[in-house]
């Protein structure tokens, strides 16, 4: 993501609101429909006339998953699918014994003030221009940030990530679980793999990391899957095009040449009847990856 250049705040603005936005919107669906689990996602949506900002208005917030739908065809039951499975992976990897969790590119995501991850030290990254905005946030619902969080500022694209965290008390040689949310398909090859290396050297065995992203050939012009036209137009026309993308059914090659296991990669089937349980249609363009470093 070219944040740093002109025009960064609105961008980062867009990208992390509009992901919050749908967890929003998708709170609203009504049994039998399972609803997204984070009621918190409307509080750290800032108050506006932007069009992500009707999820907090009460009389409109039941008609946004429509309106969503409409717009950008399988983005919320996406959204929905990606918040289950990844709220489930971190609790999974905090009791199976990581002592610490990073989310990278953490954005408006609240896991950290709706889930208890007991004793383990937890790390959002993110750039100074979305941590600026999340920070205001956390400063109307809680009053500051809350003192068991570690905020760590970086540019992905300039700045090193094992420095920044070592700054900041991690411990490389720790078992960690990292969630790396709706990033990859904004990042420039090498700041994905450069993300990669330092998974595989600086972390301790045992640790993870779990990551959407999507199919390369939609970067390359293939698309006709669900939902694709219209979020490739949208973020297209917005400044921020996607960047990053892995070929369909190559994410296990892809992780191997960095010497990681690819432990699960849920497709679009998978999420439908997996995670929604076949009660809605995710995009149909792309992957959740769960990597681990050997024990
Ligand atoms: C679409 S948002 C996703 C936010 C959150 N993880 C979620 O799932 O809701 C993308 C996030 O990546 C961060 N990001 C993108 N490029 C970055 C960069 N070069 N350096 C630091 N953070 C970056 C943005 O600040 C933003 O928080």
């Amino acid at each position: 993501m070219a944040l740093g250049d002109a025009g960064t705040s609105r961008l980062a603005r867009s990208t992390a609101e509009g992901a919050c936005a749908l967890r929003a919107a998708g709170r609203t669906l009504r049994p039998p429909l399972p609803r997204n689990p984070d009621h918190l996602a409307s509080s750290f949506i800032a108050p506006g006339l932007k069009a992500t900002a009707l999820v907090k208005l009460p009389i409109l917030r039941g008609l946004s998953p429509r309106v969503f739908e409409r717009i950008l065809p399988g983005a919320i039951w996406f959204e929905l699918a990606r918040t289950i499975h990844m709220d489930r992976v971190l609790r999974e990897e905090v009791a199976a014994g990581a002592t610490q969790a990073v989310l990278l590119g953490a954005g408006l995501d609240s896991r950290f003030y709706r889930l208890d991850f007991g004793a383990a030290k937890l790390f959002e990254v993110d750039h100074p221009v979305t941590g600026a905005i999340k920070d205001e946030r956390l400063e109307a619902l809680f009053g500051g940030r809350p003192e068991e969080v570690t905020y760590v500022r970086i540019d992905f694209n300039t700045e090193d990530l094992a420095q920044r965290l070592g700054a900041h008390g991690f411990d490389p040689a720790a078992r960690t679980a990292i969630l790396w949310s709706g990033v990859t398909p904004y990042l420039e090859p090498r700041g994905v793999e450069e993300t990669l290396r330092w998974f595989a050297a600086g972390t301790g065995p045992g640790s993870s990391i779990c990551f959407d992203y999507i199919f390369r050939e939609v970067i390359e012009g293939d698309v006709s899957s669900y939902g694709a036209r219209e979020l490739v137009e949208r973020v297209t026309k917005g400044g921020e095009p996607f960047r990053f993308g892995i070929p369909e059914g190559a994410a296990e090659e892809f992780v191997k040449s960095f010497g990681l296991e690819l432990e699960e990669d849920l497709g679009p089937d998978d999420a439908e009847y997996e995670i929604l349980e076949g009660h809605g249609r995710p995009y149909g363009f792309g992957g959740l990856a769960l990597v681990r470093q050997p024990l």
